[in-house]
């Protein structure tokens, strides 16, 4: 099955390389030019697409008409997305972004970021429009989330904290098939801090790699809704995604919701949700590219 995809993989390369350019854009955006064209091409069926078109402005991202995400979640209640978001430059774009059509954001949370009177988190979570929290195509059969990300020195995250940044929550909130995280994982010292690092359903570690300050770094979570399996792939800058683990046993019932974005717990508490401590004046960042979900069916990945 990862052979397939694989090949596919290849044969797209080959066919973006031919003469005259654009050949792999017809794939996939009949009829426009391309003067820039992604380095690689999505393969498979896109379920979500989290690639904001680069012609959206920061207040289409509090429009429900204009959004690719939910606008109205999951942030602080006296801010907006349009405050919320920044789209910073960057060179060169994400794996799967062509950056003549689509754009990379950054999330950002501060002192403000208090959802739902949760006072112990700051956050700041995007969900894709159409990922219903039951019933949604994100949750059966086998799909696969991409995500690319890159540090912001000038907002850097305090690794010293707990921070959740992609993940899959149940449909009842009672827990999270993965969770796609950095810093210091609270009760388990043993973890190192600065690692990006996939925690299965039960918050086992199932895979870690060092947090890079200058390059993208590539991710791909393909859940199996039917096996109940989880599997993750990663590459570095503009390099294939490899899978690196293989397909694990993960309990993924119970449907729910992806989430994308900030989520930084407290130190010094039992009870993170609604206590606990921050350092003051918070100016953190995060930035993404290429966030999609697709349709794994058949093995099929995106590489
Ligand atoms: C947090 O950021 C938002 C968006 O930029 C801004 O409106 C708000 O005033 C900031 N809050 C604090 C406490 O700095
Ligand atoms: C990072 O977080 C730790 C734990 O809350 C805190 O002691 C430290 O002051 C923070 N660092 C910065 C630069 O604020």
């Amino acid at each position: 099955m990862h052979h397939t995809s694989l090949l596919l993989s290849l044969l797209a390369t080959t066919v973006a390389a031919l003469p005259g350019g654009g050949g792999g854009g017809n794939l996939h955006r009949p009829g426009r030019p391309r003067p820039q064209a992604p380095k690689a091409e999505t393969l498979c069926p896109i379920v979500f697409d989290g690639r904001p078109d680069s012609s959206l402005q920061p207040l289409d991202f509090d429009d429900w008409n204009t959004s690719p995400f939910n606008p109205d979640y999951v942030k602080g209640a006296s801010l907006l997305w349009s405050d919320i978001l920044k789209f910073p430059t960057v060179n060169p774009p994400a794996r799967f972004d062509d950056p003549t059509y689509q754009q990379p954001f950054e999330v950002t949370i501060n002192d403000s970021s208090i959802f739902n009177n949760q006072r112990g988190f700051r956050r700041a979570g995007l969900q894709f429009q159409g990922d219903t929290n039951r019933n949604s195509p994100g949750s059966s059969g086998i799909k696969t989330i991409h995500f690319s990300l890159k540090w912001d020195a000038s907002r850097p995250l305090n690794l010293s904290h707990e921070y959740l940044n992609v993940w899959h929550e149940t449909a009842d909130y009672s827990a999270n098939q993965f969770n796609f995280q950095a810093g210091a994982i609270l009760g388990q010292n043993s973890l190192a801090r600065d690692t990006w690092k996939v925690l299965n359903r039960q918050n086992r570690q199932v895979w870690s790699t060092p947090i890079l300050r200058n390059e993208w770094q590539n991710f791909a979570i393909t859940l199996d809704f039917n096996m109940n399996t989880l599997r993750v792939y990663y590459s570095r800058g503009d390099e294939p995604l490899r899978s690196v683990t293989n397909a694990l046993t993960n309990n993924n019932a119970g449907e729910g919701q992806y989430q994308i974005g900030i989520l930084r717990k407290p130190t010094g508490t039992s009870d993170v949700v609604n206590s606990g401590y921050h350092q003051r004046n918070l100016n953190e960042g995060l930035i993404y590219g290429s966030v999609f979900v697709e349709d794994s069916e058949g093995g099929c990945v995106s590489l």
